[in-house]
């Protein structure tokens, strides 16, 4: 009875956040990206606000984290951190504007933009890791996990958002709450969580993780996309509505995070899917 509801669940999943042609205007992005981005393979994003200048977030020299991890205390962390910054390799700040990080592909309803250990060095030793999450209209984050840190998550635009968590075995009923702007909430270290904006426009929020590598492991992507083809069956308990002819093009429906967003929303803001 179980897997059928999860079949019926993840297959409702799947089917409504079916990701379409791109061309979904990534409106998120307050300034115009500056001749200074890098070319990247999203969409440049559509903005009428001032032009600002938009650097890139520098990468980090290969290497650095390794001597960092190793440096004895703290203050040898920091005179090494100095010197780098004094090169110019690395930033005292981070910024989350998805111009200023082309590495990033973005999905069909948004992106992600991670300040961590790996591409924000000074974080190193500190314990904490921050996210900026871009949302397009109806873009829904779809269930993930953390395994290293829990995640203190603020809507900073004027929109609503829908967040949600399961927690783990034993309290499995989801907890959910409906954000507007400068509300946050919590989802609790390894919890399934997603949030869905609810509006027809962008919508930004920031989030602090208790972890300098937090890591991130998307649900439906990695137990049906990833696992052993028989083992997701067995786990299905073999369903009819999975089979070998429909697996792959299913497999294949699964969007990348964030992804376009449920039913309702794309066909309250006419946003085709
Ligand atoms: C919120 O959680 C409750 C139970 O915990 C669930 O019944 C309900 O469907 C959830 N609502 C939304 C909008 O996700």
């Amino acid at each position: 009875m179980l897997s059928k509801t999860f079949i019926i669940a993840a297959l409702a999943a799947a089917v409504t956040a079916t990701p379409i042609a791109q061309g979904q205007s990534s409106s998120w992005a307050s300034g115009a990206p500056a001749a200074t981005v890098a070319p990247s393979s999203a969409p440049a994003p559509v903005s009428t606000g001032a032009p600002a200048a938009v650097a890139v977030n520098p990468t980090a020299p290969d290497g650095l984290v390794a001597k960092l991890l190793t440096e004895p205390n703290t203050v040898g962390r920091f005179k090494e951190i100095q010197s780098q910054l004094a090169t110019g390799t690395i930033n005292l700040k981070f910024d989350f504007n998805p111009a200023a990080n082309p590495a990033i592909t973005p999905g069909a309803g948004g992106q992600v933009d991670l300040a961590q250990r790996a591409n924000f060095p000074i974080l190193t030793g500190t314990g904490i890791s921050a996210a900026g999450i871009f949302f397009n209209p109806c873009g829904l984050n779809t269930p993930h996990f953390h395994p290293r840190a829990t995640e203190f998550l603020t809507l900073v635009t004027d929109t609503k958002m829908l967040s949600g968590f399961v927690l783990e075995n034993g309290l499995v009923s989801e907890f959910n709450t409906t954000l507007t702007k400068y509300q946050g909430t919590v989802f609790p270290q390894g919890s399934i969580h997603f949030q869905q904006n609810l509006d027809c426009q962008p919508a930004v929020a920031i989030a602090g993780l208790n972890s300098e590598d937090p890591g991130a492991s998307s649900v439906a992507q990695n137990f049906i996309v990833n696992i052993d083809p028989e083992i997701v069956d067995a786990t299905l308990g073999f369903p009819n509505e999975i089979n070998a002819d429909n697996f792959a093009q299913f497999k294949k429906n699964i969007p990348t995070p964030l992804a376009k967003g449920v039913e309702e929303c794309l066909q309250r803001c006419h946003i085709a899917y």
